[in-house]
């Protein structure tokens, strides 16, 4: 396998990597780059919409895998004898629609900040009676009353937050009392100053290739909820655990990569926030495996 520092030259060859980690990344972006991806994420993601990491524990890849995330919501539904269920970045709602037609009777509702990606969750909602996909972004939750969520989740998305205290606040503020929320999602395993600077430039380039302004470090997203009024029930680092599912994505962009001048050429006629996406499916599964990013599954239950 390449080090981080052969894979960043092989990126230099087909892109500007100065310009690339100057590109700012904001609401405005995040949004433009799921709708430039709709395609793309239906091409190279699974049919299913299930636009995540599996969790493969025994360490190869199965589709099943990528349902960790719905089973978990799905035991949470089962142990708070829930009626109100609530997915942050419901995305393309592949989770809440797997949910909501074990669960009939209980009630889902989903918020989502991109027009992109909900065009595919009203989709799927016509297939239940009971999942209502919106457009909202998730700092303010406002058409949400308080104490009436049982059961609140976010997969792959609260790292697009800049302000996570905000999003931990909305969320204490609509769960019931006993409320679970559960987060699945990617941070930084180390402080700026630990890093490298070949670590720092593949850290960036993985951040604006998939929109995101900066992954946390999970220690200090881990300080934020100590401070707030929650039980932690678990935090799982299931980084090993995901890498099966990078490792397909990795697989796809060293092809995109072993021809730097076809590259080149794709690049330069595809949009930006397509071809980006090659950067951060070449750089995801070594930046785990070289400890410089994590996955971690977190579970937070309302005081
Ligand atoms: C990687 S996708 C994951 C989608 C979905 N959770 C899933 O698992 O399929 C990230 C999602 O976060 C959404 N998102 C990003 N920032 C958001 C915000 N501030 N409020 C609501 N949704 C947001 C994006 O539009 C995108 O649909």
């Amino acid at each position: 396998m390449l080090s981080l520092k052969e894979k960043i030259e092989k990126i230099s060859k087909v892109f500007d990597i100065p310009k690339v980690c100057s590109i700012p990344v904001n609401t405005k972006y995040i949004a433009k780059y799921y709708k430039v991806n709709q395609l793309a994420y239906s091409l190279f993601h699974t049919v299913s919409n299930r636009i995540y990491m599996g969790v493969s524990r025994d360490g190869v890849y199965k589709s099943d895998d990528l349902l960790e995330a719905a089973r978990t919501v799905d035991y949470y539904i089962q142990e708070t004898k829930a009626e109100k269920v609530l997915e942050l970045a419901t995305g393309r709602g592949a989770n809440s629609l797997y949910v909501a037609s074990i669960h009939p009777n209980i009630n889902f509702s989903g918020v989502d900040i991109s027009d992109g990606q909900l065009y595919f969750a009203r989709k799927a909602a016509r297939k239940v009676t009971n999942y209502v996909p919106e457009i909202g972004d998730y700092h303010n939750l406002a058409k949400v009353e308080d104490n009436s969520i049982d059961v609140c989740f976010v997969v792959e998305a609260l790292c697009y937050s800049m302000n996570k205290k905000k999003v931990l606040a909305e969320v204490n503020r609509v769960l019931k009392k006993d409320g679970i929320f559960i987060i699945f999602d990617g941070y930084r395993n180390k402080i700026e100053d630990e890093l490298s600077s070949t670590e720092t430039t593949a850290v960036k380039l993985t951040e604006v290739g998939m929109a995101v302004e900066r992954f946390e470090e999970y220690q200090s997203f881990h300080k934020t909820i100590s401070e707030m009024a929650w039980e932690i029930i678990k935090e799982e680092d299931v980084s090993m655990f995901v890498l099966p599912t990078m490792r397909r994505f990795e697989k796809l962009a060293k092809g995109f990569f072993k021809f730097p001048s076809v590259a080149r050429l794709l690049a330069k006629v595809l949009p930006p926030e397509f071809t980006y996406n090659a950067i951060s499916g070449y750089l995801m599964p070594s930046l785990i495996e070289e400890g410089i990013a994590n996955y971690t599954i977190t579970i937070l239950r309302k005081k």
